[in-house]
């Protein structure tokens, strides 16, 4: 607890206000007294950065990002720097751990409505953070310069290649040579480590600002700032300072550590899915793995990508497949606009609702399953059920919402 009449903290306090900082986003921060588990995740998601960005800097210390050094160099901290392979692993596992941490977050989101009026800009620079958490994932898995480190990228890249008019350029301008090469490497090592984990902070910044402002959601999508005592305090909240922090979410960092050493210490490779096994063979342009698939994480959007075999109209099947994985994530943007309920947690949702956002986890995972798997054409039309499935749940969102009967919202959270 912070001590105002402490001599030392009122001198930091006429220069800087910390004590009014640490009352206002912690110890007078109301947080809705009835947070369950699924809200152990945005801390969970800070956890998890904390550890990329400081096995990251250790790694930085012994890799070297040249096509020439680079996969020696991680062999090296794998075998002779001293708990190098604890910090590797630590780090390439940390990487699946940070998804699996933010799917479920953002699926709370979508459970609970934290994406409505008025906590948009939250969800909006939440957006932000996982589409650079994707671009930083990917630079990160091209750096051990290993086969699917070399393939991944080359198909990733290729991509934009499918744009109309820029794409051939386009292409070489990410590259930054006529094929995916050193220099290639040497601007994803420096993006990678300095320019996205950066901008990553300084958006989580912005993240819990904006959350701070409006206040947290609850499970039952009630506004807690309706019911105030005499002071103004929120009936149905609790100071966030001591009760979440430290002592409700160190319940869910406990349990998180416990289950993330289990994995790191016994499965760190998570059998082929947090490192794939063509990529303990350093990268050889001249031989083109058998199967390409991109890490678990991708894997939906992957899916989807390939899920378009067919033309349509002038656009044909590689540019429709791209627009189709755009749009997959760019209408993840404008969920807060899509959803007209005049209810925010799916507990008091209708059934439409409920169906159709159980419906879209399914496919979701069944389509995170595909991604990883070769082509056949019974795959191939699973997932283009699965892909009109998520499309559906987003674009039919604005009437299934309008027009099902919801379940009347509690003023008072209802005590259990
Ligand atoms: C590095 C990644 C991220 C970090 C560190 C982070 C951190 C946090 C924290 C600490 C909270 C408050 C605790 C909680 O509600 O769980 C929070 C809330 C929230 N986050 Fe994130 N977040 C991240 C990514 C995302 C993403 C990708 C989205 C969605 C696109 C998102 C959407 C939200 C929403 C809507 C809330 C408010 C939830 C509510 O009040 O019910 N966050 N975040």
């Amino acid at each position: 607890m912070i001590k105002r009449d402490n001599a030392f903290v009122a001198w930091i306090d006429r220069r800087l206000p910390i004590s009014n900082a640490f009352e206002k986003h912690m110890s007078q921060y109301y947080a809705p007294k009835n947070l369950n588990a699924w809200y152990f995740f945005g801390v969970l998601s800070l956890l998890v950065l904390v550890n990329q960005i400081i096995t990251g800097i250790w790694l930085t210390m012994n890799y070297v990002p040249s096509a020439e050094e680079a996969f020696r160099s991680v062999e090296y901290i794998m075998r002779d720097v001293e708990l190098g392979w604890l910090l590797r692993y630590m780090h390439s596992t940390g990487a699946s751990a940070f998804f699996v941490v933010v799917y479920l977050h953002m699926f709370r989101g979508i459970l609970y409505g934290s994406y409505q009026k008025p906590r948009e800009l939250i969800w909006l620079f939440g957006m932000a953070i996982y589409l650079l958490l994707m671009a930083e994932a990917f630079m990160g898995y091209v750096l051990p310069w290993g086969q699917m480190s070399y393939w991944g990228a080359q198909v990733i890249i290729n991509l934009f290649g499918a744009i109309p008019v820029i794409g051939p350029d386009l292409t070489q301008w990410i590259r930054g040579d006529f094929l995916i090469s050193g220099i290639t490497l040497n601007r994803f090592f420096a993006l990678h480590v300095v320019a996205l984990p950066l901008i990553i902070v300084a958006l989580v910044v912005a993240h819990i600002l904006a959350l701070h402002e409006v206040g947290s959601n609850n499970p039952d999508g009630i506004d807690i700032k309706k019911h105030v005592d005499d002071q103004g305090r929120p009936k149905d909240g609790i100071p966030f300072y001591p009760y979440f922090l430290p002592v409700h979410d160190l319940v869910g960092i406990v349990v998180f550590l416990i289950v993330f050493s289990i994995v790191l210490f016994f499965f760190p490779e998570g059998g082929g899915y947090f490192l794939e096994a063509p990529n303990f063979e350093e990268a050889n342009p001249l031989k083109t793995p058998e199967h390409i698939a991109p890490v678990w994480y991708f894997g939906a959007f992957y899916a989807i990508l390939r899920a378009v075999t067919f033309d349509v109209g002038p656009i044909n099947s590689t540019l429709g497949g791209v627009i189709a994985m755009g749009a997959a994530i760019a209408v993840l943007f404008v969920l807060p606009w899509l959803d007209r309920s005049p209810v925010r947690s799916w507990r008091y949702k209708g059934w439409m609702s409920k169906v159709a956002i159980v419906l879209f986890a399914i496919s979701f995972a069944i389509l995170t399953w595909l991604g990883g798997e070769a082509q056949t054409p019974a795959l191939t039309i699973l997932s283009q059920v699965c892909m009109a499935i998520y499309f559906a749940f987003f674009l039919l969102m604005p009437f299934y919402t309008k027009y099902e009967k919801c379940k009347p919202v509690p003023e008072r959270i209802p005590s259990k």
